[in-house]
């Protein structure tokens, strides 16, 4: 068994075009001021036609490659969060693995949502401590606006598309990772869901008719939802681990609403100025969010090396769930 495994590289990719919020006043009944204030989204990103996830998931995916200083031949195991895969079937991993070039390695998708890069970092990490990979790229991809209705004004104006990547490996890299925690409550499976296309509901023109395809969000319920299992995440995790406020360097909390960040904020002794912050330029990215603002973060010096670095996941199922590395 090996101690601890480790990030080695992060990366990510954001597709070229913008959806500002003017933009959407043009789709829909809303207005900049309503986004800006009800959820702290300035604009999103939006694959071109025929940019697919896995597509999204491979630009993520050589970048996080470089930055380990490793090949794709180098990985032992693929593991792609989504839960806009380019089809229901195959895996949208065995897609990356095949446009890597990669070896004819284990390749699966994780469908948690928005949870599902935490979920997927925790898979990771125990193939490499049980020693039966070395390496393991992990994604989180989303092309959520093939699922968005952009009819629907109390949906279209949160989500994004995007990519991040971490390469995983045994010993000290970049950051090792301490705790990972999963939770998940389907009792709430209907607050946040597509209702279609699967075996419950299979495609017909009736379910197309009834836009039944895209996701169908309780907004409030989510909300509450979210504030209370992202503190609870974070509470748990320093209190497994018996961490101070002090020791946390950095909190990457799941992008997807300012005011759901600022009330876990406030429940928590964290200071504020510790929740890195960029779903004002991407909107929520579901499986993406987490990796991007990692990315993002290890670029611009907000991860302070030796301090604590607390990833918090919410999303359908429902599930929830943290992470902690120390960086
Ligand atoms: N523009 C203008 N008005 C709007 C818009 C809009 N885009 N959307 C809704 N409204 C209206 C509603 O119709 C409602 O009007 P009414 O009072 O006349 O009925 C009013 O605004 C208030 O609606 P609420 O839903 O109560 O607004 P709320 O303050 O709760 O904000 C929001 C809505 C932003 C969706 C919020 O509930 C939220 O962020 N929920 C969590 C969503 C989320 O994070 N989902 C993803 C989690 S999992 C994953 O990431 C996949």
């Amino acid at each position: 068994m090996i101690a601890r495994s480790s990030i080695l590289g992060t990366g990510s990719y954001l597709p070229e075009k913008r959806i500002t919020n003017a933009d959407l006043e043009r789709m829909v009944d809303t207005s900049d001021e309503w986004i800006m204030t009800r959820t702290g989204i300035r604009e999103r990103r939006m694959a071109a036609p025929g940019q697919t996830t896995s597509d999204l998931a491979v630009e993520a995916s050589r970048r996080a490659l470089a930055s380990a200083g490793i090949g794709a031949k180098d990985l032992d195991m693929i593991i792609v969060a989504t839960l806009t895969p380019d089809a229901l079937l195959p895996a949208t991993a065995c897609l990356v693995q095949h446009k890597l070039g990669a070896r004819f390695v284990g390749s699966f998708d994780v469908v948690a949502a928005c949870s599902g890069f935490v979920y997927s970092l925790s898979i990771a990490d125990l193939f490499i401590r049980s020693g039966a990979a070395r390496h393991v790229l992990v994604v989180g991809a989303d092309v959520l606006s093939r699922v968005v209705d952009y009819t629907d004004r109390g949906t279209c104006v949160l989500f994004g598309d995007g990519s991040g990547a971490v390469i995983m490996g045994p010993g000290n890299g970049r950051a090792e990772v301490l705790y990972t925690k999963l939770h998940a409550d389907g009792s709430g499976a209907q607050k946040l869901y597509i209702p279609a296309g699967g075996s419950a509901l299979p495609a017909s023109r009736e379910t197309v008719d009834g836009r039944m395809h895209f996701i169908k969000l309780a907004g409030r319920e989510i909300f509450r939802f979210a504030v209370t299992a992202t503190a609870e995440a974070i509470r748990e995790a320093m209190a497994d681990l018996m961490l101070s406020p002090a020791d946390i360097g950095a909190v990457i909390p799941h992008q997807a609403n300012i005011r759901i960040i600022d009330s876990v904020a406030e429940r928590l002794p964290i200071a504020r100025d510790r929740y890195f912050l960029n779903l004002d330029r991407y909107g929520n990215t579901s499986a993406a969010s987490i990796p991007i603002a990692l990315d993002e973060a290890a670029g611009c010096g907000f991860l302070n090396p030796g301090k604590h670095v607390i990833l918090a996941a919410f999303g359908e199922g429902l599930t929830w769930g943290s992470a902690v590395l120390r960086w």
